[in-house]
C-alpha cells in the first residue's frame, strides 16, 4: 500500500500503545516517517522491539523497551512518566492497544468479562490519566481507538462485553473532549471494522469466514492497518484542528447498511 507523508507530525511527541500489534505497528511507522518522536510499548516486547527493527531498516527511531503490561496501573504509568521525563512532553496519545475474549453469554464466564474490562477499557483510562497533564502544558491530542462493534451488534460470535468497552471508549473519549477543550486538549476515537492483522490473518485467508465477515461491507475487502494509521495521523496533525469530541468510522461502509 502506497501512503503519502508530509512530516505533519514534525517536533511532536507520540506514545503509541501496542506497538508489536497490525495497527499499532503501522501507526508506530507512519507517526514517525510523518516526523514524531514515538515511544510504543507492548506486552509483548519481541513484536514491539521487531516494529523498531522495521523503523530502524527506515533510518527512523522507535523509543520504549516494550514489555509493558497497560493493564496494571503502575507500569502504565512509569511508560508515561518515563517517556515525558525523557522527552520533556507529550503531544499526541494513542490509545490503541487492547486484548479481549469472545463468547456467547450463556458461557461468557465473570473473569471474561473483568479479562476484557482491564485490557480494553482500563488501560485507556490509565495512559490517559497520567498523559493529562503533559497533553495540558501545550495542548495534546488523544486518540482512542474503539470499534464498529460500540456501534452495531454482530450475529457471527458472542461479543457483548468488547461491545461494552467499546462503546465506553467512545463515551469517555466525548467527555475528554468536554474536559480537554478549556486546556486546549482534541480527543477523538476512531472505530475500525473488519481490519487485516496478522491477528485476523486466519479469518481472511478462510475463504467461508472472509465471506461471513464482509457481509454487508461495501467495499467488500477488510481495511488495512496502513489505511486506520492514515487517518490517525491526519486527526493528530494540525490539519484536524476543528476536530475533536467524535467518533470517526472506517470501516468499508458496513454501518451504512
Ligand atoms: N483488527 C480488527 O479487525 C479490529 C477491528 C476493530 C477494532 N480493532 C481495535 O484496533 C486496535 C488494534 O488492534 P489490532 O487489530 O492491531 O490487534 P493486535 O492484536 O494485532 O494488536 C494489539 C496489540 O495490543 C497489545 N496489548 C494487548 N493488551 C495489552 C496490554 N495490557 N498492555 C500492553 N499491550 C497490550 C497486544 O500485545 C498487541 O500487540 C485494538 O484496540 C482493537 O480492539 C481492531
Amino acid at each position: 500500500m502506497t501512503s503519502t507523508t508530509n512530516r505533519r507530525l514534525e517536533g511532536k511527541v507520540a506514545l503509541i500503545t501496542g506497538t508489536g500489534g497490525g495497527q499499532g505497528r503501522a501507526a508506530a511507522l507512519r507517526f514517525a516517517r510523518e516526523g514524531a518522536t514515538v515511544v510504543g510499548c507492548d506486552l509483548h516486547a519481541d513484536s514491539h522491539l521487531e516494529t523498531r527493527r522495521l523503523l530502524e531498516a527506515e533510518g527512523l527511531q522507535l523509543h520504549g523497551d516494550g514489555s509493558v503490561d497497560l493493564g496494571d496501573v503502575d507500569q502504565a504509568r512509569a511508560w508515561v512518566e518515563d517517556a515525558a521525563r525523557q522527552f520533556e512532553r507529550i503531544d499526541i496519545l494513542y490509545n490503541n492497544a487492547s486484548a479481549t475474549r469472545f463468547g456467547p453469554m450463556a458461557e461468557f464466564s465473570v473473569d471474561d468479562w473483568h479479562y476484557v474490562i482491564r485490557n480494553e477499557l482500563d488501560l485507556v483510562f490509565y495512559t490517559t490519566r497520567y498523559a493529562w497533564q503533559y497533553l495540558a502544558r501545550q495542548g495534546g491530542t488523544i486518540i482512542n481507538i474503539a470499534s464498529t462493534a460500540a456501534w452495531c451488534g454482530s450475529t457471527l460470535t458472542g461479543k457483548a462485553a468488547h461491545s461494552a468497552a467499546k462503546g465506553a471508549v467512545v463515551s469517555f473519549t466525548r467527555q475528554l473532549a468536554v474536559e480537554g477543550a478549556p486546556v486546549g486538549i482534541r480527543a477523538i476515537s476512531i472505530s475500525p471494522g473488519f481490519i487485516k492483522t496478522p491477528g485476523t490473518a486466519a479469518f481472511v485467508e478462510n475463504p467461508e469466514t472472509r465471506a461471513k465477515l464482509l457481509k454487508g461491507v461495501l467495499l467488500d475487502r477488510p481495511g488495512e492497518s496502513e489505511e486506520v494509521a492514515a487517518l490517525a495521523a491526519f486527526v493528530a496533525s494540525g490539519e484536524a484542528t476543528y476536530i475533536t469530541g467524535t467518533d470517526l468510522v472506517i470501516d468499508g461502509g458496513l454501518l451504512a447498511t
